[in-house]
């Protein structure tokens, strides 16, 4: 099977740079151009990258020297762009390319509530990759959620789907990565908790309910999910812990409700993708987990890890604390998976 070359868009900042390492040995793209800023137009990679994944720069990519968004003239060269451009930067930039032919997979929040741009988990709703075809051409946008937002989607899918869920409480501890490469200054969050982040509980309260909405018409009917959020921001470097409440609407027995976390899957057409875990949900039964350190790496980052679940005496009321990489599951990878979705299914 010949590689599809790849952009990928704010190739030096925390999302880029995961990109690029998860792209290094990917079986079926390989990077073309790295493209960012006029800041680092022209350096090699690896001087403009303040390279934060463990393990050293790939080496294909180090010496690559770095290109702005207008060198990217032909979808040819390179059909599939992968974009970790900021908010507001990313919207035009990524129009533009859609319309000039670029098949685009992005991270920025711009384009996620269009009603032709699907905001995709392929476990959860690889139906919505078809309204794509609703969108201009001959190129198009594809959007993954806000990390939080992800990693609880997986979760609220399993039980949503199975039991059904009337409303649901989050609070999120985040990671410093989710700032970006630039991140949080360390005096601001040693010792401290920040309890606000701008713009993620909006994203929190409606992204997972356009994820688990109904494809009808010309876009998205989303599920009617009350979710209440508070965003805050931890000491921690990777991977984004969220603990949850939430009222089931019919009772449930602890064991049914861990029974369909654990056994959630993706549609045949998902599994064995690339960068599809072979469980999409880790249930973790023991009091301490899950933990950052020790389990954001769960299948190499794209599976999520549930811990301390809980049921209130009358089978409805449900806690439990979902953690997952903010950059694997929550950005890069997540983007990547779609990729080979839209591959297998003759999209690209
Ligand atoms: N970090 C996460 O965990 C996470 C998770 C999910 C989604 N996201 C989203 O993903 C996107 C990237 O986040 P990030 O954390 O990777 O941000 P970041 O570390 O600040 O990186 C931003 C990247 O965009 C480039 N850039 C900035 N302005 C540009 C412009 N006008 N033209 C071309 N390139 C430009 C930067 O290049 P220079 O280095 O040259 O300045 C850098 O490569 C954001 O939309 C964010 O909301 C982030």
């Amino acid at each position: 099977m010949t590689k599809t070359p790849v952009a990928v868009l704010g190739a030096t900042g925390a999302v880029g740079q995961r990109f690029v390492s998860l792209l290094a040995d990917h079986p079926w793209f390989e990077v073309a151009a790295l493209v960012a800023s006029d800041r680092s137009v022209g350096k090699p990679y690896a001087d403009a990258a303040p390279w934060i994944p463990d393990g050293a720069i790939p080496a294909a990519c180090a010496s690559m020297k770095v290109e702005g968004v207008p060198s990217l003239t032909s979808p040819e060269k390179t059909p599939i762009v992968f974009s970790g451009l900021p908010g507001g930067a990313a919207g035009p930039v990524e129009s533009d390319l859609a319309r000039r032919g670029f098949k685009v997979f992005t991270n920025a929040r711009d384009h996620r509530m269009d009603a032709d741009v699907p905001l995709l988990i392929p476990e959860v709703n690889a139906d919505h990759l078809d309204l794509v075809k609703r969108q201009q051409g001959p190129g198009w946008i594809v959007a993954n959620g806000n990390c939080t937002a992800i990693i609880l989607t997986l979760p609220l899918a399993a039980l949503h789907r199975a039991i059904g869920v009337e409303e649901l409480h989050v609070t999120s501890m985040q990671a410093l990565s989710g700032a970006g490469a630039a991140a949080v200054a360390a005096l601001d969050v040693t010792d401290n908790i920040l309890p606000h982040i701008a713009g993620e509980e909006e994203k929190l309260s409606t992204e997972p309910t356009k994820t688990l909405g109904r494809l009808e018409g010309d876009g998205v009917v989303p599920e009617p999910i009350p979710i209440h959020a508070t965003c805050t921001r931890v000491g921690v470097r990777e991977g984004h812990f969220e603990s949850v409440h939430l009222r089931l609407k019919r009772p449930a027995t602890l064991d049914e409700v861990r029974q369909r976390v654990a056994e959630f899957r993706g549609p045949p057409g998902v599994q064995g993708l690339p960068s599809a875990p072979k469980m999409p949900i880790h249930v973790l039964d023991a009091p301490d987990r899950p933990q950052p350190r020790r389990d954001r790496e769960a299948e190499r980052g794209m599976a999520v890890s549930v811990g301390r679940l809980r049921l209130d005496p009358d089978g409805r009321g449900l806690r439990f604390v979902v953690l997952g990489s903010n950059t694997v599951r929550g950005a890069a990878g997540q983007s990547i998976l779609n990729a080979e979705y839209a591959r297998a299914q003759g999209f690209v």
